[in-house]
């Protein structure tokens, strides 16, 4: 039985799989591949595209979903073993886990970081309780990654690009208000890096370098596949030549914790929106961002309108990779 909680543990042709039957789906919507199969939804946090996504997609292949919000509609959950559990919470993972596996086929998490303990944060361990405890395979719907996220994206590079081996892809960092986490900018250096692209990533100053795990991961990535990888903090070294610019906002993580302290040093790099200047640099590159956006702070209306822009195609491409995942994930049991 196979989860599907990072693309770190699934190679490039498994991925390729996955994608390819996603084209197809896109052309033939409905199957039955999912006939007889429920499955459970669970949202720890706000969701439009993944929820509605999923949902519609389920039942395009003939299964049923059922979603649910721990806290709000469903009793709260407590993670920590050996829990003496006098607080807010009303049942134990090891439950829940259980319970929903003898209803549901398949469990679907989204559960963000909550931002206040970096090691807890990043050791994942909400989706890998659930993935301990059930019986059934675990999908990621975001959590310190986005790997749903992370196909819909090289889907649409694919079918704007064809081969992606060998292009050279920007992740920058954009200004937002608040301090965001760094999920689906972890995801893009790992997928950009395993199907094959030259990286860079650019960011403010050191102090939003992304976490070493996925640095590490993404420099592995590349060396194996003969590409460079570059951590740059020139704005206009880093759009120079690029193919592709996905942008992303995340909070510092030697701030971590301490939203107060780092905005005072974020509300510096306003200027990282991304604009038709900075586009202009590139060597006529797509541009995309996974939503929701914030017009004029990430990027301004002029990029956001562009031809060049699919950050709507990847949002449509995320039903038809996830319908193919969940078809691949539920095949396999
Ligand atoms: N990109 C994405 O996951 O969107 P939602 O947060 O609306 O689900």
């Amino acid at each position: 039985m196979k989860n599907f909680i990072t693309t770190e543990n699934w190679s490039k042709n498994e991925l390729q799989d996955i994608l390819d039957y996603a084209k197809d789906l896109k052309i033939n919507r409905f199957q039955k591949t999912l006939k007889n199969k429920s499955i459970g939804l669970l949202f720890f946090n706000p969701s439009m595209r993944t929820r509605t996504s999923f949902e519609i997609g389920i039942k395009e292949l003939g299964g049923f979903a059922v979603v649910l919000q721990p806290g709000k509609d469903a009793w709260p959950i407590e993670f920590k073993l050996n829990s003496i559990m006098d607080n807010d919470t009303e049942e134990h993972i090891i439950e829940v886990a259980k319970v929903l596996s003898e209803y549901c086929d398949l469990i679907a998490i989204r559960a963000f970081p909550k931002f206040q303990n970096l090691e807890e944060d990043f050791s994942d361990n909400l989706i890998n309780s659930f993935a301990k405890y059930s019986s059934v395979p675990v999908v990621n719907m975001e959590t310190i990654t986005h790997p749903c996220q992370e196909l819909a994206h090289i889907l649409t590079m694919q079918e704007n690009l064809g081969d992606l081996t060998g292009k050279d892809y920007l992740l920058t960092w954009t200004y937002h208000p608040k301090p965001l986490n760094t999920a689906v900018a972890n995801s893009s250096l790992l997928i950009a890096s395993k199907f094959g692209m030259n990286i860079k990533l650019l960011c403010p100053s050191e102090k939003y370098i992304l976490h070493e795990k996925y640095i590490t991961a993404a420099k592995q990535n590349c060396k194996s596949n003969n590409m460079s990888f570059e951590i740059t903090h020139d704005i206009d070294y880093g759009y120079a030549y690029a193919d592709i610019v996905y942008a992303k906002s995340w909070g510092s993580l030697s701030f971590y914790g301490n939203p107060e302290e780092e905005k005072i040093i974020r509300d510096d790099y306003k200027h990282f929106i991304v604009d038709g200047h900075k586009m202009s640099k590139t060597n006529n590159a797509l541009f995309s961002h996974c939503l929701p956006l914030r017009r004029n702070i990430k990027a301004t209306d002029e990029v956001m309108d562009a031809n060049y822009c699919v950050a709507i195609q990847e949002a449509g491409n995320r039903m038809h990779v996830q319908k193919s995942m969940l078809s691949t994930l539920l095949k396999e049991k």
